[in-house]
């Protein structure tokens, strides 16, 4: 059951159940987990910490470059600090959720995380990644690349579940950053050509944890 080596990629908009997935293929194939819309998310609240006016994508690229991660890839427990703070709670408000899209569209910034994330991936031999521009950009050679969506409502109910918000405002903020993502100028979120599509809406977590596993099986040598 256990690839001696494997990259996944797993993209998706906004609750598609991308980190629910990515954390239990990860525990199943004994490999460790990288979140990078939590290190957008951790220097995004470091931005906002610094008091970085989110108008400015250069004063945003400059904290971005002098803050600190600490980036947890325990699947069980992925825990992220930003400048020695732990962010755990602080990086899912809604101050940083608002705020994030505005951050990760400044190109210095990602240019930076990008090459972070390539880091933490050459050091692992098992790891799956999720993101919104994996497959595409960060890791263009992973082994397995799904692309996670589910419908508006199905995304919206799954998220406003997690944090005990409004459906209807989740579905709101939701489709408004989805759209920023979607139509920022750089690595905006899109399908990459090679990447399998996995309509997650009907399905339950244990079915499409089973359906990667068999894929990604089938895809490496172990
Ligand atoms: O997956 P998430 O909601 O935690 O991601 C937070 C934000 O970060 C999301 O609005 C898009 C951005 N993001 C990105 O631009 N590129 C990634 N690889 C991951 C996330």
């Amino acid at each position: 059951q256990r690839p001696e080596k494997c990259v996944v990629a797993v993209d998706g908009p906004s609750g598609s159940g991308k980190s629910t997935v990515s954390r239990r293929l990860a525990t199943a194939v004994d490999g460790v987990y990288l979140d990078t819309g939590a290190m957008y998310r951790a220097i995004t609240w470091a931005v906002i910490n610094g008091g970085a006016d989110l108008n400015d994508p250069d004063a945003i690229a400059k904290i971005a470059l002098e803050t600190e991660l600490s980036i947890g890839t325990d699947p069980a427990a992925p825990h992220f600090a930003a400048n020695g703070t732990n962010v755990d709670e602080a990086i899912r408000g809604p101050e940083v959720t608002g705020a994030v899209s505005a951050v990760a569209a400044v190109p210095s910034v990602r240019k930076h995380l990008v090459a972070l994330q390539k880091a933490i991936i050459a050091g692992h031999p098992r790891i799956i990644v999720e993101g919104r521009d994996i497959a595409s950009v960060v890791a263009p050679d992973a082994d397995l690349k799904v692309y996670l969506t589910a419908s508006a409502a199905a995304r919206a109910a799954r998220r406003s579940a997690e944090n005990s918000a409004d459906v209807a405002a989740t579905e709101a903020d939701l489709a408004r950053r989805d759209k920023l993502d979607s139509s920022r100028a750089v690595d905006p979120l899109k399908q990459a050509s090679d990447a399998l599509e996995v309509d997650t809406t009907g399905m339950g977590i244990d079915e499409v944890v089973a359906h990667l596993l068999h894929l990604l099986n089938s895809k490496v040598s172990k």
